[in-house]
């Protein structure tokens, strides 16, 4: 049980200091919204990937995997209106200097509103509030703030040999969504791999935005990784393949240990300008004190090819031989925030639990154990082998131990320490087995095998253990 709130700081706080999340560039004095994965992080969000990896590839057998380049050709955000119309309301304190999202700023003061309302919408709430004399800076105070305008989120770049003639033809742009490559690669893997129609094109990459305030942690942050997966279809098919993937998803957060009752749907009454449907799943962050989104469902039409067909002169249209029909494909997309899905997970596997231990004397005292509840296929180790003391006849043991096993699992040896600060220790990184190696190993060659959850021990004969674990980590 949570002994009380998480806090976003507390949040952050644990994560830096059991090796998940740094923040990025600190000897310098850090870079907003910019974050770097420590040895627990890199193998959480690798295991997360591979989680949607399984799901989309594995699971099915109508999607295919891509890794198309960060960079593009310029023309590629034209086509798909970035270049024009991604952006953000922006509002600055002329006073403090500090620059609000304008929905947020809105938010501090009650009003919710749509992140798809245009500028005058938004103007217009700001207004009601200044004439009201309820506008400020929620930082320093001052009713000084300047009316919303628009924020570029597209983060530029240039290539080619003459940095210092930088023109138009130099610019490229960071990919704000790993999307855009898989609408350029659709007729590659049309033509190469001749997928059967209705298919998916799936890929996990890195993706830049230049956020206007990135001031939740890994929630919202300039780099980030998406996993996207774009499913081509006839346009007859949106409304039960929308359904379909909706509800795929839906079970995935389920499959990996999210409770129903922290997930939630939001439906967007503003859509994007490519979208024709577009639904949120939101979870329900501890650390954020309420719900927020984690994974975009959206039905785009054919909005992207016929674009990228119109500003290329390539044509995109795919002919379905079962109904004898030339048409654009349309495209369903499910998006999610990889890093945005390791804070949810983080999120959701952080318990507090009080315990009893024993002191040095032999009486009982109240503790506070620290746990993460990850599913074992998330956890970043999977087992620990633990000498019950620094005796060599024990370490020479458990090493012949760690040293099978870590062929097969992410496995940590450790003998630093006493037993339960070891437990400890594991428990904080949500490593769900430990085995101890004690002195009736060297008996009967069996182990305790702990269980993270229950804390509960069995004895395990050294020659099950492959099978014990191959039953319990799937
Ligand atoms: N291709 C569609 C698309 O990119 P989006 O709603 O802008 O849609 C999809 O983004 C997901 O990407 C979000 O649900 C979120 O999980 C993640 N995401 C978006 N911006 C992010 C940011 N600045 N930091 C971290 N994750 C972000």
């Amino acid at each position: 049980m949570h002994m009380q709130r998480l806090t976003l700081d507390k949040f952050t706080s644990f994560c830096k200091t059991r090796g998940f999340v740094y923040p990025s560039s600190e000897i310098y004095g850090g870079l907003g919204g910019i974050y770097d994965y420590g040895h627990y992080g890199y193998l959480l969000k690798e295991n997360i990937k591979n989680a949607w990896i399984k799901s989309m590839i594995q699971d099915r057998d109508d999607v295919t995997l891509l890794d198309s380049a960060i960079f593009m050709h310029p023309k590629t955000w034209i086509a798909s209106g970035h270049v024009d119309s991604f952006d953000d309301p922006m509002v600055d304190c002329k006073h403090c200097k500090l620059r609000y999202r304008a929905d947020h700023l809105l938010e501090e003061f009650g009003i919710k509103i749509d992140d798809k309302a245009s500028i005058d919408e938004i103007n217009a709430e700001l207004d009601a509030l200044r004439h009201a004399g309820n506008l400020k800076c929620p930082n320093c105070d001052s009713k000084e703030l300047t009316s919303a305008r628009r924020f570029s989120l597209m983060v530029k770049s240039n290539l080619g040999s003459t940095v210092d003639k930088l023109n138009d033809e130099d610019v490229v742009y960071l990919r704000p969504e790993t999307c855009g490559g898989i609408y350029l690669e659709y007729k590659n893997v049309v033509e190469t791999l001749h997928p059967k129609f209705p298919f998916g094109i799936a890929q996990v990459g890195k993706a830049f935005r230049n956020e206007i305030v990135a001031r939740q942690f890994i929630y919202r942050t300039r780099e980030f990784e998406q996993m996207e997966m774009q499913y081509f279809h006839h346009p007859d098919d949106t409304k039960q393949k929308y359904e379909e993937w909706k509800q795929f998803r839906w079970n995935w957060y389920l499959e990996y240990g999210i409770p129903e009752n922290k997930l939630q749907w939001y439906k967007h009454e503003k859509l994007a300008h490519y979208a024709t449907d577009a639904y949120d799943i939101k979870y329900k962050f501890d650390s954020l004190d309420g719900f927020a989104e984690v994974e975009g469902i959206h039905a785009r039409g054919n909005w992207d090819l016929s674009q990228h067909s119109k500003y290329s002169g390539i044509k995109l249209d795919f002919f379905d031989p079962e109904r004898n029909e030339k048409f654009i494909p349309h495209i369903m997309e499910t998006s999610a925030g990889l890093n945005r899905l390791l804070m949810m997970f983080l999120d959701n596997a952080y318990h507090e639990q009080e315990i009893l231990t024993t002191d040095n004397e032999g009486s009982g005292k109240k503790d506070t154990r620290i746990l993460l509840r990850l599913d074992p296929r998330l956890s970043p180790v999977k087992i620990a082998i633990l000498p019950l003391m620094k005796k060599q006849v024990l370490i020479r043991k458990a090493k012949e131990i760690f040293n099978n096993l870590k062929k097969l699992y992410i496995c940590e040896y450790d003998e630093s320490g006493s037993i339960g600060k070891r437990y400890r220790r594991q428990d904080e990184i949500g490593t769900p087995y430990c085995i101890t190696v004690d002195y009736q190993t060297l008996e009967d060659n069996t182990t305790t095998v702990r269980d993270r959850d229950s804390m509960n021990q069995e004895r395990i004969h050294v020659n099950e253990l492959k099978v014990y674990f191959a039953e319990k980590i799937l």
